[in-house]
């Protein structure tokens, strides 16, 4: 049984087992405090070494425990006399399951920077702070899936391995079979380029920066459908909220309306905000304790209704309020205008509506004058954009225009402008980082912080 499972019967217990690392360690007058952890729970279990214990013959193994050691314990559960916990478990045997040299272990030496425990990523699970990131990044995970299943939505995962690359100005990583270690070996065409035909696929293909545009095909003919593929992206970018492989989470609905969007987005993000807290309050008041202090409201706050104001109002508040002068129609919002904007709306998260087409991506549905029925959702306290999502040109005419005005090759894509073609349908859709909405829920500042083993720019150690 877990150490949560053993906690939650909320009463004392005899004979029971537990299996974990050693978190602590105290020696005090012939008695042992010791607090275990399996990773279920933030607080472990503390486990006493009495004095009959210690007078025992798996007093030899107690003088070998440190912070990091494997053990098993057993013995009863009994209320405990002290205040740190309510319950403890009085030690009768002891065996060790894997030693844990005190002088070489790196997290012997109590509470670590999280940016130091980034060296360390495959031993910071067993910290307390990750311990609960990465349950409620389950829990989130875990919601998700039902969110969508209960609404009947199918989840299919669409090839990662692709000749599209869907956002334009996403940076690509290719994908090639041959060795070209050594460049003059390698194979070349009558131009004296690489030549592609001897290559895996007979010709270049990429790792895929969105699914949207397979996923545009399956919607429009089998309804609503959602993918949690990795998305890739070599951009080089060292902040705190982007990655070269993502969790993405990409929703795509036939026969909605622009609203339905983001209706749907706001629901979810508020069922989401909803489970965890009913399901994670032990990891959120453990994190809001330490690490991310007031973690809790800013859950509660997401229950709130979203703002939504067009990019063109949001350009004028940003100008006339946030004194960025040298903004103007036309142009990105960065991350500090994201942040103003969001504080502005008292932190509430805020849906930035009806982009200038010019700057946002091919297929988003053109309106009259220029925009398009697109949004971010941008996110308070410093997540920032947490979805892009659009409706869909559904005119083949306007898209092969669009494509031609923005020089897009539409080879790769005849796949896509050919459901414009046969039986086009209103549809739209979004893409959710889905890493960036564990910050949310955590308030981890850095995106590498909620993720395994992430990879970034510059940055490939696992
Ligand atoms: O805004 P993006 O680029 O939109 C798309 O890719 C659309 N094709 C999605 C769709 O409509 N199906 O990316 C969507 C979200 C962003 O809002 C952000 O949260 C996340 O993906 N994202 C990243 N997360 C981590 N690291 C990166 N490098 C990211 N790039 C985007």
């Amino acid at each position: 049984m877990s150490i949560k499972n053993i906690l939650q019967k909320d009463s004392i217990q005899k004979s029971i087992t537990v299996k974990g690392w050693v978190r602590t360690i105290r020696n005090q007058k012939g008695l042992s405090f010791c607090n275990v952890n399996d990773g279920s729970c933030p607080q472990g279990i503390q486990v006493i070494f009495d004095k009959k214990f210690n007078e025992g013959t798996d007093w030899e193994i107690v003088k070998d425990i440190y912070t990091g050691t494997c053990i098993e314990v057993s013995g009863d559960l009994i209320e405990s006399p002290a205040k740190g916990q309510k319950y403890e478990l009085v030690a009768e045997t002891l065996k060790m399951i894997g030693y844990c040299d005190p002088e070489e272990y790196p997290l012997s030496k109590g509470r670590i920077p999280l940016e130091t425990l980034r060296r360390y990523q495959h031993l910071r699970v067993r910290t307390k702070t990750f311990g609960s990131v990465f349950r409620i990044r389950s829990r989130l995970s875990g919601a998700m899936h039902r969110f969508y299943q209960d609404k009947g939505f199918l989840h299919i995962d669409p090839n990662v391995i692709t000749v599209n690359e869907c956002e334009g100005g996403a940076g690509v990583f290719t994908v090639m079979e041959n060795d070209v270690t050594d460049i003059q070996q390698a194979p070349r065409d009558e131009t004296g380029k690489y030549d592609w035909k001897t290559d895996h696929f007979g010709r270049r293909a990429f790792l895929t920066v969105s699914s949207q545009l397979h996923l545009e095909a399956l919607c429009c003919g089998i309804g609503n459908v959602y993918t949690t593929n990795k998305s890739f992206r070599s951009e080089h970018s060292t902040t705190n909220k982007h990655l070269s492989e993502f969790v993405h989470l990409e929703v795509e609905m036939a026969f909605n309306t622009f609203n339905d969007l983001m209706d749907h987005s706001e629901e979810f993000i508020k069922y989401l905000a909803k489970d965890v807290l009913e399901h994670c309050k032990d990891d959120l008041e453990s994190l809001n304790k330490f690490v991310s202090k007031g973690i809790i409201k800013r859950v509660e706050g997401m229950m709130s209704e979203f703002k939504r104001v067009k990019y063109s109002k949001c350009i004028e508040l940003l100008r006339e309020k946030g004194k960025y002068k040298e903004l103007k129609y036309g142009d990105d919002l960065w991350a500090e205008h994201e942040n103003w904007l969001t504080e502005y709306f008292d932190d509430r998260p805020v849906f930035v509506t009806h982009w200038p087409i010019e700057i946002k991506s091919f297929y988003m549905k053109q309106l009259d004058g220029g925009e398009c029925e697109s949004f971010d959702l941008l996110m308070p306290y410093g997540v920032g954009e947490l979805i892009g999502g659009s409706q869909r040109e559904e005119s083949y005419e306007k898209i092969m225009k669009m494509m031609e005005d923005k020089e897009i090759d539409p080879e790769p894509l005849t796949f896509y402008t050919d459901l414009r073609k046969y039986g086009s349908c209103p549809h739209g859709g979004f893409g959710l980082g889905f890493d960036r909405l564990v910050m949310l829920f955590t308030g981890i500042k850095n995106i590498r912080d909620v993720i395994a083993f992430p990879i970034s720019y510059g940055s490939c150690k696992y």
